[in-house]
């Protein structure tokens, strides 16, 4: 492993890998300064070349006096408040005096090889020994608070990962009122912020803005990282495309509130802040005690949007997903969520898994309404034993029969809820997030258990722990299906309230840890009303989530084009869905419905015995083709070439390409159809500009250079009547789809090498 981390006598800190660098220094009063983050930079015994001149954020002390605070030469590395930076900082440490100003200065650095764990582990992270990490101690002596700041640097990505630590030495109790996990300020203001906003059903939409001065932020205050906006910002040159221009990805490791905001100075200074969301959050940091925050993953391109991606797709890939299922392509499942809802008996349900089983699916998973008395929404959770009226086996049973029908099963559950009309709550009705003398605000007539408290954790783990016992689980549905209001806990003392909203995602961590060590061939999805809690701290226990409870085609597009941003294809929860589909009640083709979940982990979600003769044999088909080429499309490298965010968004086209360039397969997409269209091209990327290959349904051989410079025309001849004339397009095409023959329509394309 070569060297990542360089000192100079100056007292400069370079981390480079050749593809980035970030530059940091400690400066002649011991604060710390930043110097650089971009284009690598070359190595050398200073870099005094790089500082920047002028005003900032900062104000020199007139006195000359070293004291606190940054020089106008440097910006601030983990900005502090109060010391001659007028803008908020990355924390804010509340001392028994009342003060929030601290004066932090250089204590000690190490350079390690790997990375230290967060929280001993107790916090999601990435990992691995293909990195180095600079940990530098600084201490404030006036306080006796250390302040521990981590920098990881990948060797194969572009990417720095941050955290900081808090450990309090003083004889006196303190609290963190804000605790961010990174600052980083540019030396420039002309950036676009891009950042992925929905809501349920449409969640991940890119949104791209001019900064502007001030501060402009997105966040979470709901317990979850949410649908709402995703805890992903970039920053980006102006003008940036997938393939060209600079770009900044930030992405947090964390599940809960959240905060990214950016503020820029009319000295076009700008700042990024990101971490656990401060509104409402208070930590008590008492006498001998340390907080660590989540990690911050960096992601740096030169060469635009894609190559951003790629980068955490890999980092995620390799250093992120854990467990028996990382490298594994998952099996294709059936999920009877939209074929029954809560409707369903144990006989409706074998009858759904045998004619799975006729189509080659492999994995079958019993959805919402097997427990306690759920007929509807409005009960039992909470109650994880199964409903003998429907399910005269139980779960054990009911598994047994699922395997000799030839499928292995799988289950949902949603462990971190509870409804008043449950036996948990009339034991346990205090263990409910909750005021005392307030409304309980019922969402979907749930509740939210207070995973702060460690009982209430230990007894879902039994609970959950009794069903997988004995039945043979394969597979687990973890869902979430509201947000937190009244945040309060019985357990925690008036002092301690601000510390809820994380204690109850650090106990959702642990719920997660423990299940995942104690099954580890259970394969896990997250879910949250579809992508309500999409984000690399549930990455890190579920290798995939449910991106979204809208599952029809076209909607579809705009959400994984927006998730694949951040995160790898084969993270995305996608299912082929019944048509008209249950959420918008369009009508679209098995095969565009299939074209677009190959780009995800490929599964089912409809009533297998509703299906025609024709739908069937397709469906087979499908499954056999998404086998071929499922290594190819979850361990690839993604490339995006057409967005359904710009323009008229009607053309949709994406791809992934063989590690070693031999193999690539396309998926193209249109929305609506058009008459007499315009002639035009599709650019591919990612193929050996040198090789000669062959295209899947497309006569003739073309060189990547071809297929990249100048591109190919993919769609069938608009013909004026086209009926008649797509008839025989029609019978040929009809399993990879038809692209331009109206709404709707797509295909796919495998694309060989041949030399
Ligand atoms: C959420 C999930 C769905 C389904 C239902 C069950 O909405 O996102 O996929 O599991 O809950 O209640």
């Amino acid at each position: 492993m070569c060297n990542l981390i360089y000192k100079t006598n100056t007292n400069e800190f370079h981390l480079t890998n050749g593809n980035l660098s970030y530059i940091l220094k400690v400066l002649d009063n011991g604060n710390l300064g930043h110097i650089y983050f971009g284009k690598p930079i070359k190595i050398n015994d200073s870099y005094v070349n790089l500082y920047r001149k002028g005003r900032h954020l900062t104000v020199e002390s007139e006195d000359g006096v070293p004291a606190g605070g940054i020089k106008p030469d440097f910006m601030c590395e983990y900005a502090q408040y109060g010391t001659g930076d007028y803008t908020e900082g990355a924390f804010q440490l509340k001392q028994p005096n009342g003060s929030i100003v601290t004066d932090f200065k250089y204590m000690s650095h190490e350079i390690v090889k790997g990375k230290p764990k967060l929280m001993s582990g107790k916090m999601p992270a990435t990992y691995g020994n293909d990195c180095q990490t600079l940990v530098i101690t600084l201490v404030d002596k006036l306080i006796d608070v250390r302040l521990v700041l981590y920098y990881t640097i990948f060797e194969k990505y572009n990417i720095i990962t941050r955290s900081a630590k808090f450990i309090n030495g003083n004889a006196d109790d303190m609290k963190l009122t804000r605790a961010l996990s990174a600052s980083i300020d540019f030396d420039s203001a002309d950036f676009e912020l891009l950042q992925l906003d929905g809501s349920w059903l449409r969640e991940r939409h890119i949104n791209i803005s001019k900064l502007r001065y001030g501060s402009q932020r997105v966040g979470s205050s709901r317990g979850a990282s949410s649908a709402i906006h995703n805890p992903f910002i970039a920053l980006q040159t102006p003008g940036t495309t997938e393939y060209s221009g600079e770009i900044y990805g930030f992405n947090l490791v964390y599940s809960g509130n959240f905060t990214a905001d950016v503020e820029v100075t009319p000295h076009d200074l700008t700042r990024v802040l990101f971490g656990i969301n401060p509104y409402g959050f208070e930590w008590n940091l008492r006498k001998g005690e340390e907080f660590q925050t989540p990690e911050l993953v960096m992601a740096y391109s030169q060469n635009g949007v894609t190559e951003m991606s790629q980068h955490f797709h890999n980092l995620y890939l390799n250093n992120l997903i854990r467990g028996d299922w990382q490298y594994k392509v998952p099996p294709t499942l059936i999920n009877n969520w939209e074929a029954t809802y809560f409707d369903f008996t144990e006989e409706k349900i074998l009858d759904i898994a045998k004619a799975a089983k006729e189509i080659d699916i492999e994995l079958f998973v019993l959805d919402d309404g097997w427990f306690g008395k759920r007929d509807k929404d409005d009960s039992s959770l909470g109650d994880w034993f199964p409903d003998t009226a429907k399910l005269p086996d139980g779960i054990i049973g009911l598994s047994k029969k699922i395997n000799s029908i030839g499928l292995k099963f799988g289950l949902w559950f949603e462990p971190e809820m509870v409804c008043p009309v449950s036996k948990l709550h009339e034991e346990h009705p205090d263990w409910v997030i909750s005021i005392p003398g307030r409304h309980r605000t019922l969402q979907r007539t749930q509740s939210v258990l207070d995973f702060s408290k460690k009982e209430v954790v230990d007894n879902i783990y039994e609970q959950m722990k009794k069903v997988i016992d004995g039945s043979a689980i394969e597979y687990i549905k973890w869902d979430m299906n509201r947000n937190i209001t009244e945040p309060m806990s019985a357990f925690l003392d008036a002092d301690s309230q601000g510390e809820l909203m994380h204690r109850y995602i650090l106990g959702v961590y642990d719920l997660y840890d423990r299940l995942t060590n104690e099954f580890p061939n259970i394969l896990f999805e997250s879910c949250a009303s579809g992508g309500g809690r999409y984000d690399p701290g549930m990455l890190y226990y579920a290798p995939q989530t449910w991106a979204s409870d809208d599952s029809d085609a076209m909607e579809r597009l705009k959400i994984q084009y927006g998730t694949s941003l951040a995160y790898p294809i084969k993270s995305i929860g996608a299912h082929v869905s019944a048509s008209p589909n249950h959420q918008v009640l369009r009508n679209t083709s098995i095969n565009t419905r299939a074209n677009v979940a190959y780009f995800g982990t490929f599964g089912y979600e409809l009533d297998a015995t509703k299906l025609s003769d024709e739908d069937k044999a397709m469906i087979k088909k499908q499954i056999k083709y998404f086998k071929d080429h499922a290594e190819l499309i979850h361990f690839g490298d993604f490339y995006r070439l057409q967005s359904p965010f710009i323009g008229d968004g009607n053309d949709v086209a994406w791809m992934s390409v063989s590690k070693d360039k031999s193999k690539a397969f396309l998926g193209a997409y249109q929305v609506l159809g058009r008459p007499n269209p315009v002639y035009k091209r599709l650019k591919l990327k990612g193929l050996d500009k040198d090789a000669q290959y062959k295209i899947s349904g497309v006569k003739g051989v073309f060189y990547g250079s071809d297929l990249m410079d100048v591109g190919f025309y993919n769609k069938v001849d608009f013909g004026g009547n086209n009926w008649d004339i797509y008839a025989p397009v029609r019978e040929e095409n009809a399993f990879e789809g038809i692209l331009g023959a109206g709404d709707f329509s797509s295909k796919v394309f495998v694309i060989e090498k041949i030399k």
